[in-house]
């Protein structure tokens, strides 16, 4: 049942809300179970569309998924049952690439839908291929599926030509099933490679630099099983953060990792936020009105791209002018159409988007168009004076859990309806 978003705006936010586990840690993390005959097990997996999406596709591969009593999430796969994942599924959640590099190391075969665009760009899957071909696959297109085969992956030196947070992961989890040792060169840093590689040396890989651009992985013919327990989703507690300082609350964000969002905070204490940075937790007060400021996106450790749709509506009620970069994505600024609807002054042209802060928002139906931008709008309209009615909030849930009810336990008027 297609369901929207209504929310009351005007109200500060107070209290303290506890951050899920990472949606873009936990779908790699899902995807080793390929790698082995013995079980993954999460202990948090977050409950989130993309999540499920995820296991399901792992199923259909062969995978046994089970909760424990204890909530955690196992995921055996005894036998590979069909190597091929189809387009619907991949279509739906083009994350479903990283089935690829494990299959490959586990059966030397795959067949993966091309995941084809998506709201924020075009996306290809380029340099993961090219990889996996620097690792001994071959490598076809044929009527818009990837084709890959390899006998026995090998190790081998990669460059990739621009920073890829999944193909960096896909490719280490190929290289952790390959014969030899692999160098890849130009990898992603993002937290979520780290928390991979700490999961892949569980299982007995050997893995050096993960988190630096050059990350070094020892094959193993056997992996093993492992226990994992996710890193905090830096986004989500981004994105309350901002929510807290946007409604000019006073708002403690718990069970975060905070040196995985120095960027954000920075850029925050830049437009007048108060933030108390604790080992665990940002306490977040928001100033009565924010300071203008210029975002640049960049990869880890640079500004997140994911962080930019939000940080943007907060810079639409700012005292003067900024500018919003989007380096990463060719087309990320689907929020700002419906930002103008509330009553923002935002004008783009091309990568950049130049905001004219207002006092304030009107509250307006809006939709959604992508997991970003939905957030964005429930920043929008827990600022705006008046009712906000967001629909399309399907892209919303891909990537937040429950996240009405951990607003309105802390203060916001916000409730999900039928359509
Ligand atoms: C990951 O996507 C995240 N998704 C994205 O989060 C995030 O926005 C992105 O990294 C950047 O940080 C997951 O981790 C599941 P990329 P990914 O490969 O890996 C181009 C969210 O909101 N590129 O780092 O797909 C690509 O087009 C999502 O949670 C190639 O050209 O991003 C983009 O312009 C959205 N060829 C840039 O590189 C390739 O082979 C970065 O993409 C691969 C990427």
């Amino acid at each position: 049942m297609p369901a929207r978003l209504e929310i009351e705006g005007g109200v500060p936010l107070s209290g303290a809300v506890a951050v899920s586990a990472a949606k873009n840690a936990t779908l790699p993390a899902l995807a080793t179970a390929l790698l082995t005959a013995r079980p993954i097990v999460i202990e948090n997996a977050p409950a989130l569309a993309d999540v499920t999406t995820m296991t399901r596709l792992l199923e259909r591969l062969g995978a046994a998924v089970t909760r424990d009593a204890d909530g955690a999430m196992r995921v055996q796969v005894e036998r590979v049952a069909s190597s091929e994942a189809p387009y619907e599924l991949v279509s739906t959640m083009r994350a479903s690439v990283l089935v690829l590099g494990p299959l490959l190391a586990r059966t030397g075969t795959a067949r993966v839908a091309l995941p084809g665009g998506c709201a924020i760009g075009v996306r290809p899957i380029d340099q993961h291929l090219k990889g996996f071909a620097g690792l001994g696959a071959e490598i076809s297109i044929q009527n818009g599926y990837v084709e890959a085969r390899a006998s026995r992956l090998k190790g081998a030196r990669i460059t990739t030509d621009l920073v890829t947070v999944t193909g960096t992961e896909n490719l280490m989890m190929a290289a952790a099933g390959a014969e030899g040792t692999t160098v890849i060169e130009n990898a992603a840093r993002e937290p979520e490679i780290a928390d991979l590689a700490r999961l892949l040396v569980a299982m007995g890989a050997r893995i050096d630099g993960a988190g630096t651009a050059r990350v070094e992985i020892e094959g193993v013919p056997d992996l093993v099983g492992a226990r994992h327990r996710v890193i905090p989703d830096r986004i989500e507690a981004g994105t309350l953060i901002v929510a807290g300082a946007i409604t000019r609350g006073d708002l403690l964000v718990t069970g975060v990792v905070p040196e995985h969002l120095s960027a954000l905070l920075a850029k925050l204490a830049e437009c007048g936020v108060t933030l108390d940075v604790g080992p665990a937790s940002v306490r977040v007060r928001g100033p009565q009105r924010p300071q203008p400021a210029d975002v640049i996106t960049s990869p880890f450790p640079g500004f997140p791209t994911d962080m930019q749709a939000q940080v943007m509506t907060l810079l639409g009620l700012a005292d003067g002018l900024s500018r919003v970069t989007e380096t990463i994505f060719e087309n990320r600024f689907m929020h700002v159409a419906e930002l103008a609807r509330m009553g923002a002054r935002i004008e783009t042209d091309g990568a950049t988007a130049v905001i004219r802060g207002v006092r304030e928002y009107q509250g307006a139906p809006v939709m959604a168009s992508d997991l970003r931008a939905s957030a964005a709008l429930v920043l929008a309209g827990l600022a705006a004076r008046g009712r906000t009615s967001i629909s399309r909030v399907y892209h919303l849930d891909r990537g937040y859990e429950r996240l009405e009810a951990k607003l309105a336990a802390v203060g916001a008027r916000i409730e999900r309806k039928p359509s």
